[in-house]
């Protein structure tokens, strides 16, 4: 089997509790070094793992042999870091979101053509559990074309680290924004066709958005509701999922689906005139509901290191094309100046 020797950069939440455990977990690849400016950090990962550990990024590049870096560095990091690695022949694994701004996107989308190299966003949300059952209830197409999806993320957070500051690319609109979109759009089609974007600064203590509202029209017609408000103060359902035989809620730990089937339904023929018939407002059909209740511990979220380990050792199509994330970062900037911000 070819082992990637892999170099992680940034030692913080991500680098730390998800890619540095994952790499070691996966037989495909080499921990060989990491990179964080926190002397603390860097010892502690040479204590743990047996790791090389630098401050300097670019002492990293001069002195070892890599085949992937992943990087997990402040957003604003990465497309310098990025563009760096890739002109030294070693490919990337970005953390999501992949840069500020679609310049900056574009630039690395660059760099790896010019150079010939691989580049990848994290966008873990595609392999969840929630993701899985998404896919199940529309592969068995219980509830029928969708017209609408509700995807809301909400908590109360006075968020006062690096990601509350427009300067680092922080806000919800690129941080949680980046996973929405890219997991709404990612199960029910790329293609939006037209949007309205709203945001807020409401409990954080920096100057960047903490409550989005943004609604998209897609190309198939289904209406997407993206709410992510970090100033809720309580539990909203993380999914509404509408089709014309029914719909799907998420709850707790599992969704509720609720439809019925065409060829169930008695006739019920269009009333003539303009007098409602026995001055009756409802037409007391009874529908024949069917309820599925879906246990999220019944779908196990898949590992994202295997959809590395196939693009970047065995040549496989990209898990997360770049041209997809070019496109969710893209809107994002489209949002962003809708709203005015
Ligand atoms: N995919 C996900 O689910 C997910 C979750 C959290 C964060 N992220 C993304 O990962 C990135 C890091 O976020 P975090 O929450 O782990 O941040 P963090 O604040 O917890 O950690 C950042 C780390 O980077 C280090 N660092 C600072 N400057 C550096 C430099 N010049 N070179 C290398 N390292 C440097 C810091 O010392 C710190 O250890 C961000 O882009 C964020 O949006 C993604």
């Amino acid at each position: 089997m070819k082992t990637l020797s892999t170099a992680v950069i940034g030692l913080g939440r991500i680098g730390w509790q998800f890619h540095i455990p994952h790499i070691l977990a996966h037989d495909g690849f080499h921990l060989t070094s990491v990179v964080d400016p926190l002397e603390e950090r860097r010892e502690e990962a040479r204590r743990e793992f047996g790791v090389r550990g630098y401050a300097d990024y670019a002492e990293l590049l001069e002195s070892e042999a890599l085949d992937l870096i992943t990087l997990a560095s402040p957003t604003h990091l990465h497309t310098e870091q990025a563009v760096q690695a890739m002109s030294r022949g070693i490919d990337v694994f970005c953390d999501k979101p992949m840069a500020r701004s679609l310049a900056e996107v574009d630039a690395m989308i660059a760099a790896m053509r010019t150079h010939g190299r691989k580049l990848m966003v994290f966008q873990p949300h595609r392999v969840t559990s929630e993701a899985a059952v998404i896919r199940h209830i529309l592969a068995q197409d219980w509830l029928g074309e969708i017209f609408m999806v509700r995807r809301t993320l909400c908590n109360y957070t006075r968020r006062n680290d690096w990601q509350a500051f427009k300067e680092y690319g922080g806000g919800m609109l690129n941080n949680f924004g980046a996973h929405c979109l890219d997991q709404v759009l990612h199960l029910f089609g790329f293609g939006v066709r037209r949007f309205d974007c709203h945001l807020r600064k409401i409990a954080s203590l920096g100057d960047a958005d903490d409550v989005v509202k943004a609604l998209a029209e897609l190309e198939n017609g289904a209406i997407v509701d993206i709410e992510i408000n970090m100033a809720c103060a309580v539990n909203i359902p993380n999914w509404t999922i509408c089709g014309r035989r029914g719909t799907a809620i998420h709850q707790a730990d599992k969704f509720i689906v609720r439809y019925y089937r065409d060829d169930e339904l008695a006739d019920l023929g269009l009333q003539d005139g303009l007098a409602a018939a026995n001055r009756k407002y409802g037409n007391e059909e009874v529908i024949p509901w069917h309820t599925v209740e879906l246990s999220l511990a019944d779908y196990p979220g898949a590992d994202f290191y295997d959809h590395c380990y196939a693009y970047y050792a065995e040549d496989k199509p990209p898990f997360v094309p770049v041209e997809e994330t070019r496109e969710v970062m893209r809107l994002l900037g489209a949002f962003r100046e809708c709203a005015g911000w």
